[in-house]
């Protein structure tokens, strides 16, 4: 299923912001222009918000602000301890300026 998550113009340059839809939990990451990745926003540590953790924009990592492991925004791997599982990733598209995420039935 394809959901509205925001508009483009919603998400700063270089930032996370975090979205509730359908039931999930949604870390939107704008690095540039409409280059928009979205992740789960709930570490697979512990629950703490991704979204509220560091960007790096070179290394395309969020870091969770609470014991430190950075997940890949592309495959959501961790990088690094303590978190050992991946967050999910999502399919997303920005169409007409609105950012759009595609969610596994
Ligand atoms: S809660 Fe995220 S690394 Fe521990």
């Amino acid at each position: 299923m394809e959901y509205d998550v925001c508009l483009l113009e919603d998400l700063e340059v270089a930032t996370a912001k975090r979205f509730d839809i359908e039931g999930l939990r949604l870390a939107v990451v704008r690095l540039q222009d409409d280059q928009v990745h979205i992740v789960d926003d709930r570490c697979s540590h512990a629950d703490y918000s991704l979204s509220e953790g560091e960007l790096d924009t070179k290394e395309l990592t969020l870091e969770c602000w609470k014991h430190g492991s950075a997940f890949s925004l592309l495959t959501g791997e961790p990088q690094c301890f303590p978190a050992t599982k991946a967050v999910k990733t999502y399919e997303t598209k920005v169409q007409d300026g609105v950012v759009k995420v595609f969610v596994d039935e």
